[in-house]
C-alpha cells in the first residue's frame, strides 16, 4: 500500500496537492504501520486539518470529521437519542411502548465516533479529531479512553468495538497544553509554517499556472508579516494561497498594501503594517 513507506506516503499526499515535508510524511507513514493515532500541532493555517483530507482522498477512504467545541460531550461526539422520533413513537403508540424499544438502534443517531466504530471493516476509514484544544479536560479525558480501545459503551445498547482501526488524527492550534497522557498515546508532529521555497511550491501546486512572479512576491509578503511578529494574527498558508488568487483577478493594478485584507482579519494588523511600511519594497 502506499502508506508503507515515507516516500509513498509523501507522495500519495503530493498527488493529491498537499505537499509534506519529509518529517510530515515518515509521521503519516507511522501513524498509518504502527496504527497510532498522530497528532498534529501547528498554527492556525499551516494545513493539519488538510493532511487529514488529503489522505483520506489519496488513500480512497472515508474522512470521518469530528469539530471539537467548547462545551462538546458524548451526545456530540459519540451518539445521541432521536428524542422528537421517541415523543412520536411513544404518541403514536398511546403508551404501549417498552423502554428497550425506545432506546433501541431505531431511535439512535450517530455522531462521528460511533460511526467510526461502526464502520464497513472493508472500508478505510481516516478518523479527524479536529481542534482538540479547543474541548475541555473531560472530553480530552475521554478520548483518551477511546483512542486507547477504540470502543463506546451505549448503556441501553452495550459495548461496540471496532472491527477495523482507523487511521486517526488529532489537531490541536494550541491555544492550550494537552494533557500528558494523551500525548504519549499518539504521535506527534509539530507542523511548522514552510520555508518560503516550499510555500512557493504550495501555491503553484493549489494555483496551477499562476504567474511565478505573484507567487514569488505574495510568498515574500507574507514571510515578512510572520517575521514582523508581533501581529494579532499570523496569515497562514491558506491566505498565502487566496492572496496569489486575488493578485491574479486583479491584475497589474492590484498592490500588496490595498489588499492587506486578504492576509490580515485584524483591524489594528493592517493599521500597524500600513504604518511601519512592513510590506515596503516586496
Ligand atoms: N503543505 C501544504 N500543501 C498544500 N496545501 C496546503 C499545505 N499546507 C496548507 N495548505 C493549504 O492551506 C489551507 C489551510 O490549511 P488547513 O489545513 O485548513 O490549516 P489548519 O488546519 O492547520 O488551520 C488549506 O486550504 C490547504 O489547501
Ligand atoms: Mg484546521
Amino acid at each position: 500500500m502506499q502508506l508503507e513507506s515515507v516516500q509513498g506516503a509523501s507522495d500519495a499526499l503530493a498527488a493529491q496537492g498537499y505537499l509534506a515535508d519529509r518529517q510530515l510524511a515518515m509521521a503519516v507513514h507511522l501513524a498509518a504501520v504502527l496504527e497510532q493515532p498522530l497528532l498534529l500541532e501547528g498554527e492556525a493555517g499551516v494545513g493539519k486539518t488538510e493532511v487529514a483530507r488529503a489522505l483520506a482522498a489519496a488513500t480512497g477512504a472515508r474522512l470521518i470529521r469530528l469539530q471539537c467545541h467548547e462545551g462538546i460531550d458524548l451526545h456530540h461526539a459519540v451518539y445521541d437519542w432521536d428524542y422528537a422520533r421517541q415523543l412520536l413513537a411513544l404518541r403514536a403508540a398511546e403508551g404501549g411502548v417498552d423502554e428497550g424499544e425506545l432506546f433501541s438502534r431505531r431511535f439512535l443517531l450517530r455522531r462521528p465516533l460511533l460511526d467510526a466504530v461502526e464502520a464497513d471493516p472493508e472500508l478505510p476509514v481516516v478518523l479527524l479529531i479536529d481542534e482538540i484544544d479547543r474541548a475541555d479536560d473531560e472530553f480530552e479525558a475521554f478520548l483518551l479512553e477511546f483512542l486507547s480501545d477504540f470502543a463506546v459503551t451505549i448503556p441501553e445498547l452495550g459495548t461496540i468495538a471496532a472491527r477495523r482501526r482507523p487511521i486517526v488524527l488529532l489537531t490541536s492550534n494550541r491555544t492550550r497544553e494537552l494533557h500528558d497522557a494523551l500525548k504519549r498515546r499518539c504521535l506527534y508532529h509539530w507542523i511548522d509554517y514552510p520555508s518560503p521555497e516550499r510555500e512557493r511550491q504550495i501555491v503553484a501546486a493549489r494555483l496551477p499556472g499562476v504567474p511565478e512572479e505573484i507567487a514569488t512576491r505574495v510568498v515574500a509578503a507574507v514571510a515578512r508579516l510572520r517575521e514582523h511578529g508581533d501581529l494579532y494574527k499570523l496569515p497562514g498558508v491558506g491566505e498565502t494561497i487566496v492572496w496569489a488568487r486575488a493578485l491574479l483577478a486583479l491584475g497589474d493594478e492590484a498592490s500588496l498594501e490595498e489588499t492587506l485584507g486578504v492576509a490580515l482579519k485584524v483591524h489594528e494588523d493592517v493599521l500597524r503594517v500600513l504604518e511601519r511600511g512592513v510590506l515596503e519594497g516586496v
